[in-house]
């Protein structure tokens, strides 16, 4: 791994990741792609260690002349592909977005990276790997009793984000079945952190609590996710570029079960303690029960055996240390939140998807 591709490095995991690798790999130069989507942002990449090992090109996955130029120009021997559109609400008011990026995108970069790789001569597919970065969500939705999902549980996605990220999966594969293509997949449960575009549960829910807005609660609460801390998932994807087989899947996750509801209350507390303001305590009482999310998934667990037997991965952060770090990252960060919120299109969407529940 020397001149790695980032794709959707702009955005929340993008960014961490960036910002981990020239972290770690000091020999590691990191080209960044991405298209400034509402969810992309440069303040997300302030202040990056090793800005010189670093370079950032503005543009799409789905423009092929620009993908092959980066590979070329850049001596790309791995991609690690997190460009996406990637929130399940949108997707449900606006699917089309989500098949062209999730999936043409990624058949775009496929293509660019068969056409190089595999048959660009000079025995170059020994020393490259596409990397795709997926999601527990391919998997559907668990009873309560339900084993946790593993890497052979039967894709079922429910929601036109998680197809369409079902969709790239089975086309990485199928590159790698037919063309030979070097890929690895990780499919992870949510995320949270630092630089997560403040309409996802729990920055949104941070910043409500925060200004004492209502913290909308979909239907009754009880959705269970499993949650990692977003500098868990940046380890377990550069072990499995490091250490993982060819061709193989890896389930990531936090290895917890909570309700929404009791991520919900716990974040009231943790607000509560970290800004105390007497009139807005507790601020439990802002949680406000809205009309659910069609088709909503009930509950996604990961069995995560594969990639701690096989590559040693865990994760670090328990669930109430990555939760405090977090909310204490935005309490400190207001100029990150000042910046990402003059984007133009977030109070747009705050209005489309709460005005009418
Ligand atoms: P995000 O929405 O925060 O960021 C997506 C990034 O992709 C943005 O910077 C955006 O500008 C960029 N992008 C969108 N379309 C593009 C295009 N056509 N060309 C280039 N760039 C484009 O997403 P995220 O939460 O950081 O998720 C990153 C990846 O991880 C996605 O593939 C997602 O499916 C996957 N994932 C996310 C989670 C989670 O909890 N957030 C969990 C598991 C997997
Ligand atoms: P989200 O962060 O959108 O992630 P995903 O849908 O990919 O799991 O939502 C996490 C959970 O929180 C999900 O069950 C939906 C729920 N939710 C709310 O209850 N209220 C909200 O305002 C949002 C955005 C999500």
């Amino acid at each position: 791994m020397q001149n790695v591709l980032v794709t959707g490095g702009a955005g929340f995991i993008g960014s961490n990741f960036v910002r981990y690798l020239l972290n770690t790999e000091m020999q590691v130069r990191v080209i960044n792609l991405d298209a400034l989507t509402y969810a992309g942002s440069l303040e997300n990449l302030q202040n990056l260690p090793g800005p010189a090992r670093y370079e950032f090109v503005k543009g799409s996955i789905l423009d092929r002349e620009l993908v092959d130029e980066i590979l070329q120009k850049f001596d790309i021997d791995t991609i690690v592909h997190f460009a996406a559109e990637s929130h399940v609400d949108r997707s449900i008011l606006g699917p089309q977005a989500f098949v062209q990026t999730n999936i043409v995108g990624t058949f775009t970069l496929l293509e660019a990276a068969r056409q190089l790789w595999v048959h660009g001569g000079s025995g170059r597919s020994k020393r490259v790997r596409f990397h795709h970065v997926s999601t527990d969500e391919v998997f559907g939705s668990l009873d309560p009793d339900d084993p946790a999902f593993s890497e052979t549980t039967p894709y079922a996605p429910n929601s036109p984000y998680a197809a369409s990220k079902a969709s790239s999966d089975h086309l990485v594969r199928a590159y790698a079945h037919t063309y030979g293509l070097p890929i690895t997949i990780t499919n992870c449960s949510n995320n949270y952190g630092p630089y997560q575009f403040p309409e996802k549960l729990i920055p949104l829910i941070i910043l409500n609590a925060l200004e004492g807005k209502p913290l909308p609660v979909y239907g009754d609460g009880q959705q269970v996710r499993d949650w990692l801390f977003v500098e868990d998932h940046c380890e377990a994807i550069r072990l499995v570029l490091q250490k993982g087989v060819e061709g193989e899947t890896y389930n990531v996750g936090g290895g917890n079960q909570p309700a929404n509801l009791e991520i919900v209350q716990t974040i009231c507390d943790l607000v509560d303690e970290l800004r105390p303001d007497a009139s807005l305590e507790p601020r439990r009482n802002l949680i406000t029960f809205v009309k659910d999310r069609p088709g909503h998934d009930r509950r996604y667990a990961m069995n995560i055996q594969k990639i701690n037997h096989d590559l040693g991965w865990s994760p670090r952060f328990a669930l109430a240390d990555g939760l405090r770090n977090t909310v204490a990252w935005y309490l400190d960060n207001p100029g990150w939140i000042a910046a990402i919120r003059q984007q133009q299109e977030y109070q747009g969407w705050l209005d489309k998807n709460y005005n009418s529940r």
